[in-house]
């Protein structure tokens, strides 16, 4: 398996109905192909985790990577895994907040330098212990 976290930036005057279109299709298309992850927005900036097997991954990212609902996605992490994050969604979504904001500017800011594996982990162990705190 692999996880991929890509930024991207949303398309002007996207809203919560453009959203959850998106989560629509999540939920649709990525149990089939054994894809789980979670979707980040706020601040005009989507920052997206995409899990599961190789292929499904990488053929799904090349799919979102010509929706018109945002643009300039670059990957900023991937790594092989054997375990999952999200083991039993197919998408979680989180309005990102104002220092979750910051701590995905400082992941983009490594551009082309891989990101230490422990700062990727802590953005995401802030991310999932808001999740679990949803009802
Ligand atoms: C930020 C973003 C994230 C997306 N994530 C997914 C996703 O996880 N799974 C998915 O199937 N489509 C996702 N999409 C939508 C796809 O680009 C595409 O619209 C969709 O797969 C079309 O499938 P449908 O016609 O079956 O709904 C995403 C789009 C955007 C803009």
């Amino acid at each position: 398996m692999i996880r991929l976290l890509y930024i991207s930036e949303a398309t002007d005057g996207i809203d919560e109905e453009a959203i959850n279109g998106v989560l629509k299709s999540a939920e649709k298309n990525n149990p089939p192909l054994g894809i789980t992850g979670l979707l980040v927005f706020g601040g005009g900036v989507f920052a997206q985790i995409l899990e599961g097997p190789e292929q499904a991954v990488l053929q799904k990212y090349v799919n979102i990577l010509s929706d018109k609902r945002h643009h300039n996605c670059r990957i900023v992490y991937i790594t092989t895994t054997r375990e999952r994050i999200f083991k039993n969604i197919s998408m979680a979504a989180l309005e990102a907040l104002p220092m979750e904001l910051e701590h995905i500017a400082e992941l983009d800011a490594h551009g082309k330098d891989a990101i230490p594996a422990d700062a990727f982990t802590d953005l995401m162990s802030v991310f999932f212990s808001r999740i679990q705190a949803v009802p």
